[in-house]
């Protein structure tokens, strides 16, 4: 294998990238890769610098799109086109970003997310004493989807009920973004599914300035009301639609990426039902191990240079997080699963002033599920219909099951 072999796009380096990443951190850990015209670096030290350095790796959206490095902006459709002109936060840098940062981290402290663990656990259990107790079921259908599209849609303040159409949106967005590169040009039935996800939200956020209610959109409504230019009406519809989407697909992924690897990992899954205290630490080893995010991208405004090699000013920099959590350079045979392992620091959450909002809500909800389900756990495996070869999300920065069919016997 060569590191030119590495072409995230392609269904062979998406359902197994880390051999590529291997490859790529040893023999080339500043590497060119032509498929989504970036510079990709896979050394956890140096995907670590450049997370830690924003005033030279840019998170604006404007690069991406005004150097048509990535994404050329003319050939999209209406709607897509919107939603990436109006994108927030995560696309921001400071001084943008800082204020509006601080105006949303509050809903997500610490002690806010210890209020809602009751709320969780209710869910969960909920979901769980709906399963077999002997026999086979679809885990994103049972539990993966519903509880974190449950828990983000209470909390926003949105109708959990149309988790259906949550989940199809956002599935929605998240493909566009991908086929802004791989594939550009309008893409009619993504129109059509933004477009609705638009005036959904749209109304939503009408309703609440006429009646506020006890959450988050409420919040937000007030806050953009308050600081006056701090949020756009578009922007604030952008910001919560971010919200959905994040707060979906990624704990979803989590959840699939821990089941599968305790399938896996047998040994590993008695080990925790032996002691049950190493729970929080064995969901930072999932998250490690098989992260839900394996790549982020930047825009470099000065030449740098990491590992020896240059990575030219104005270009895009892809950093793979994936690889950077696998680097034995960081951590001891990182290729091994192990819920006792104590070092910490992966950077599946991001890292620096981007750092992942909702980390400590999919941490809870992957605590808790775990909490819940395997003290109770007599016999876990693929179902017997399950192919081998996992089918994993068609997106080569997201890592995920698409479907995962497992075999239960519960006490
Ligand atoms: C396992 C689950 C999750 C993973 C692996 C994950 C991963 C990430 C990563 C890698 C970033 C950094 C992006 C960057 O630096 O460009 C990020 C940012 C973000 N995440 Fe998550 N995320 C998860 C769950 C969530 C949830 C549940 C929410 C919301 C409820 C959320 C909301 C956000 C937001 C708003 C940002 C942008 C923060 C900023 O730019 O300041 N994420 N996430």
């Amino acid at each position: 294998m060569q590191p030119c072999d590495y072409k995230p796009l392609d269904p062979k380096v998406r359902n197994a990238p880390y051999p590529y990443y291997q490859v790529l951190r040893e023999q080339a850990p500043v590497h060119y890769v032509e498929q989504v015209k970036a510079y990709a670096l896979s050394r956890y030290e140096d995907v670590h610098a450049a997370l830690k350095n924003p005033a030279v790796f840019s998170s604006s959206r404007e690069h991406f799109t005004k150097s048509n490095a990535l994404i050329d902006l003319s050939k999209l459709g209406e709607e897509v086109k919107r939603m990436v002109d109006s994108s927030v936060l995560v696309s921001t840098d400071p001084p943008q970003h800082t204020r509006l940062r601080s105006l949303v981290s509050r809903a997500f402290s610490a002690r806010r997310m210890a209020d809602m663990e009751p709320r969780i656990r209710a869910l969960t259990r909920r979901l769980l004493e709906a399963l077999p107790r002997q026999g086979e079921f679809e885990l994103l259908e049972a539990l993966s989807v519903p509880l974190p599209i449950t828990v983000i849609a209470e909390m926003l303040g949105v109708e959990p009920e149309r988790h259906h159409d949550f989940r199809r949106w956002s599935n929605d967005v998240v493909n566009a973004g991908t086929r802004m590169i791989t594939r550009p040009g309008p893409f009619p039935e993504v129109e059509a599914s933004l477009r609705e996800f638009r005036l959904y939200l749209e109304g939503v956020i009408a309703e609440r300035r006429v009646e506020p209610r006890d959450d988050l959109i409420t919040a937000l409504v007030r806050s953009s009301e308050e600081e006056e230019g701090l949020l756009s009406a578009e922007e604030l519809m952008s910001f919560v639609r971010l919200l959905l989407i994040a707060g979906n697909e990624t704990t979803t992924n989590l959840l699939g990426n821990g089941l599968i690897t305790l399938v896996k990992n047998p040994e590993q899954l008695a080990r925790l039902r032996e002691k049950p205290e190493l729970v929080p630490n064995a969901v930072e080893e999932m998250l490690r191990y098989d992260s839900p995010a394996q790549g982020l991208f930047r825009f470099s405004l000065q030449d740098m240079e990491f590992s020896g090699q240059k990575v030219p000013a104005r270009s895009m920099v892809l950093l793979l997080l994936g690889s950077a959590n696998r680097d034995p350079r960081r951590f001891t045979e990182p290729e091994r699963f192990d819920v006792g392992r104590e070092q910490t620091g992966h950077i599946s959450f991001g890292y620096g002033i981007h750092f992942c909002l909702g980390a400590a809500l999919s941490r809870l909800e992957m605590r808790v599920v775990l909490e819940e389900l395997v003290p109770r756990l007599k016999h876990l495996d693929f179902a017997s219909d399950q192919p081998e070869e996992v089918e994993w999300v068609d997106n080569a920065f997201l890592r995920g099951p698409r479907r995962l069919r497992l075999a239960v016997e519960l006490a």
